[in-house]
């Protein structure tokens, strides 16, 4: 084993916080079963403590004691899809407390496929409460780089992984209630999951759980942010007085300053989503124009990212 993931284990079963790697975007890690690292971990955030947060282990088994309820068809996805970009959301047992579960009566599960997050979790033996590692609200961090100037002095450690392959979050089910939902897209996509399941999943909005991904602005840049569809763009363009940063497909356009053009491939532009919204955010522009991607159910997940930097 490395000694930086030693160290790092160390350090969460000390109460620490430890920032590392998944294959989504990167954690701020705290053991779960402390209440103090725990409530350390949602100052540091910024997050309410009412909100629940995912729990992350390095396998099905110790996953499925914080459960006291586990579907079939939650089962047939974790034997797919873990380690891997998934969270499940079940019934909870007595192992998952209060204040990871922000007094609801489910928890969030999942076993990342990162090597980095595998060793650590390995290595750590329970389970690891993370939520992005991002002050709360704002774009989720995909390399070490980006947590450390969001969180740098305020955690104990920050592990290196490289950039997140996956570049957005996990997909979140639900399987807490009688139908199973979808609480947030991302690269495992609903059509996927319902054709392994062969049965129809609800969509988010339909669900009353609260959860922070379902707040309409979050994952947001600090300057404004518009959607913009292809045949508008050049005309927006022309008509702004403001500083513009511009995301598109396109090759770029002279009359704008800051200008990234991004993968016409919904992984590829998702895997650069997160590091390409932070650029344009620090380019010193007034305003962010992103061309609206595609409307096929691939994109989704993008959309919803999108859509959620959209809203102030
Ligand atoms: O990809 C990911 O899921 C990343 C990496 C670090 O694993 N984590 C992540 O965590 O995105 P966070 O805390 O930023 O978002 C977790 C989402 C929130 O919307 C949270 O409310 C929801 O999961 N969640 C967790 N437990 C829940 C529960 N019991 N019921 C409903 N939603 C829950
Ligand atoms: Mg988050």
């Amino acid at each position: 084993m490395k000694p930086e993931v030693r160290r790092a284990a160390e350090i969460l079963k000390r109460g620490g916080l430890v920032a590392f790697p998944t294959e989504t975007v990167y954690g701020l890690g705290a053991d779960a079963s402390n209440a103090k690292a725990v409530a350390r971990l949602y100052a540091v955030k910024g997050r309410p403590a009412d909100h629940p947060v995912i729990l992350h282990f390095a396998s099905q088994e110790i996953a499925f004691y914080f459960s006291r309820e586990i579907p079939q068809a939650a089962r047939t996805l974790a034997e797919r899809f873990w380690p891997g970009p998934l969270t499940l959301i079940l019934k909870r047992s007595a192992k998952a407390a209060d204040f990871v579960t922000g007094g609801q009566d489910s928890v969030g599960l999942r076993v990342p496929a990162h090597p980095v997050a595998r060793e650590l979790l390995q290595a750590f033996g329970g389970g690891v409460a993370a939520p992005s590692a991002n002050k709360f609200g704002l774009v989720s961090p995909t390399t070490a780089a980006h947590v450390r100037e969001d969180l740098g002095g305020e955690v104990d450690m920050v592990l290196e992984g490289g950039a997140s392959e996956i570049g957005i979050e996990s997909t979140i089910v639900d399987f807490s209630s009688a139908v199973p939902a979808l609480l947030r897209p991302g690269f495992i996509s609903k059509a996927e999951i319902e054709k392994i399941l062969n049965l129809k999943i609800q969509d988010e909005r339909q669900s009353a759980i609260r959860h922070p991904g379902g707040l309409e602005r979050h994952y947001a840049p600090r300057t404004p942010v518009r959607l913009v569809a292809t045949h508008a763009l050049d005309k927006e363009i022309s008509s702004s007085k403001a500083k513009l940063a511009v995301l598109a497909f396109s090759r770029p356009d002279e009359r704008v300053d800051y200008w990234l053009r991004m993968p016409r491939d919904a992984s590829g532009y998702a895997q650069r989503l997160y590091a390409a919204l932070r650029e344009l955010d620090s380019a010193g522009c007034e305003a962010i124009l992103i061309e609206a991607p595609p409307e096929a159910p691939e994109w989704a997940a993008v959309r919803d990212r999108l859509s959620r930097a959209c809203n102030r």
